[in-house]
């Protein structure tokens, strides 16, 4: 049990490690939204780098890009969920 503890750490720490730079309040509902629907294509952005009105102009771009790979489209509560965090962490 204990070698299971183990092996579990590393895989934390090794997840961790491929995010460079971690995104701020990650536990958070937007935060989670954000990871599961940005993180498909692409490594994930930091809400830093663009702001809140570059990201509601690259969000389009990137439903676009979805629609495009045929995968499933934001819903308006994720769009929603997405929209607020980043407008609460952008530059
Ligand atoms: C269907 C695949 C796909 C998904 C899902 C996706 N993207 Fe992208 N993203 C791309 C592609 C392809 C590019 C390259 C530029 C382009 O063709 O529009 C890109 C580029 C970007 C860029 C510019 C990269 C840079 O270095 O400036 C940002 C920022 C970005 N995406 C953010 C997001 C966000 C936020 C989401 C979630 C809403 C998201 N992406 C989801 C495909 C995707």
């Amino acid at each position: 049990m204990k070698r299971m503890t183990l092996i579990m750490f590393l895989v934390l720490v090794a997840g961790c490690a491929s995010t460079p730079t971690p995104i701020p309040d990650p536990g958070s509902a937007g935060a989670r939204v954000f990871k599961e629907r940005c993180s498909g294509c692409h490594a994930l952005a930091h809400p830093k780098r663009l702001g809140y009105n570059e990201w509601e102009r690259k969000l389009e771009l990137m439903e676009r890009r979805m629609e495009q790979r045929r995968m499933p489209p934001l819903t308006p509560e994720e769009r929603r969920a997405i929209l607020g965090y980043l407008r609460k962490y952008s530059r």
